[in-house]
């Protein structure tokens, strides 16, 4: 009896183990790593071993991946993609990977992200998505992706994001976001304002330079005085979190604007809105207007004093001159009278003794 379990435990411990590495692979025990990278493989490989932590997959051409995709590797905690053709994510794809924590899907042709990515992988940590084609990520994730540090979009073709995306990253720390066509207008202040306090608060993130609008370009969002910003119009419909149900529609929504004026007509709004003299730049001129009014006031008051004090200065050595010459005139005649007569009499220099 015993000898028959324990032919039957070497036997289902044998025949895993034989079957355990894809052909393509190299399995390495030691460190539950499988490489399977540069094989030219264009779909995962079936017979991945149930042990795998670390999963290269990189520079294949693996183009899609079917629901459940890594079903046989429910351990996985690293999972390298990168340098494929993958041009959207089925987020069922990734159902099952509760523990995977690093997933590098760089060099690929990802056009958008799924909101649901964050509840099919929970437990991740860093998500490299740079050098893809997105155009739009999206607004929320419906819950906090609560142990996410890095988020990697540079090299894309992103010209917003919304914060709230990023306030879904509560322990986030580190965000690239660096050769994107950035288009800075009233939409981009909330990711400024972000990324504002992330920086404060000791967070790393890379220069999101503007390419739009043109007197912006070139620029550092974070360097562009917020003076120059005002809020937006309306909640553009186009924004709005209704996005990434499935891969397709939240494209859709990125063109709808184009055939409608009313997106065109918001966006145009923005863009001249950094031209419009500011509030802020009103209210210092009118401190100017006033400062200045209440400068000439004073100044002419001092002026009136001048006046008034060198008038009378004037009219002082005028009487004194006066009470002198009356002085010698009282000498002469000797009498108080005659003094004060010759006091009243005028001139009193010119009269002659
Ligand atoms: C991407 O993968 C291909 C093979 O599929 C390889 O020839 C190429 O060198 C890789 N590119 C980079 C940048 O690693
Ligand atoms: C993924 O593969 C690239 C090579 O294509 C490598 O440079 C990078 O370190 C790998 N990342 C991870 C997390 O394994
Ligand atoms: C992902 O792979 C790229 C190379 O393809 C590498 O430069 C990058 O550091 C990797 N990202 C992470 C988060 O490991
Ligand atoms: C986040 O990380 C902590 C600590 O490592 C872990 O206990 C927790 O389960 C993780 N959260 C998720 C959703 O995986
Ligand atoms: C375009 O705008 C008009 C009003 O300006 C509106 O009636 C119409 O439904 C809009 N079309 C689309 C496709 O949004």
């Amino acid at each position: 009896m015993k000898g028959v379990l324990l032919l039957l435990s070497s036997v289902s411990i044998l025949l895993p183990g034989v079957g355990s590495c894809p052909k393509k692979c190299l399995c390495h025990r030691p460190s539950n790593s499988v490489d399977c990278s540069g094989q030219g493989l264009s779909k995962i490989p079936a017979d991945l071993p149930p042990w795998t932590l670390t999963l290269l997959l990189q520079d294949n051409q693996i183009h899609w991946l079917p629901a459940l995709a890594f079903r046989s590797v429910p351990l996985l905690s690293t999972l390298n993609l990168s340098n494929n053709s993958l041009s959207n994510l089925a987020s069922e794809a990734f159902y099952g990977l509760r523990h995977l924590e690093v997933l590098n899907l760089t060099q690929n042709s990802l056009l958008s992200l799924e909101t649901s990515l964050a509840h099919a992988l929970p437990g991740l940590r860093q998500l490299d998505l740079s050098s893809n084609s997105l155009n739009l990520l999206p607004t929320s994730l419906g819950k906090p992706w609560e142990n996410l540090t890095v988020f990697a979009v540079q090299r894309n073709s992103l010209q917003h994001l919304e914060r709230t995306l990023l306030e879904a990253m509560p322990k986030v720390r580190l965000v690239l976001l660096k050769n994107n066509p950035w288009k800075c207008d009233c939409h981009l202040v909330g990711l400024k304002l972000w990324l504002e306090r992330f920086t404060f608060a000791g967070g790393v993130t890379d220069n999101a330079i503007c390419r739009l609008p043109e007197p912006w370009k070139g620029r550092d969002l974070l360097a562009i005085p917020h003076e120059l910003y005002q809020p937006c119009p309306l909640p553009s419909p186009h924004l709005a979190p209704s996005l990434g149900q499935q891969p397709g529609s939240a494209l859709q929504e990125v063109h709808k604007p184009s055939e409608n004026n009313s997106g065109q007509q918001d966006s145009l709004e923005c863009e001249t809105k950094p031209k419009t003299k500011p509030a802020n730049l009103r209210h210092a001129v009118a401190t100017v207007v006033i400062t200045g009014v209440v400068c000439g006031i004073v100044c002419l008051m001092m002026l009136a004093a001048a006046i008034y004090g060198c008038t009378y200065a004037a009219i002082t050595a005028q009487y004194h001159g006066r009470l002198l010459a009356s002085t010698r005139e009282s000498e002469k005649m000797g009498s108080k009278e005659s003094m004060d007569r010759s006091a009243a009499r005028e001139p009193p220099c010119q009269s002659p003794p």
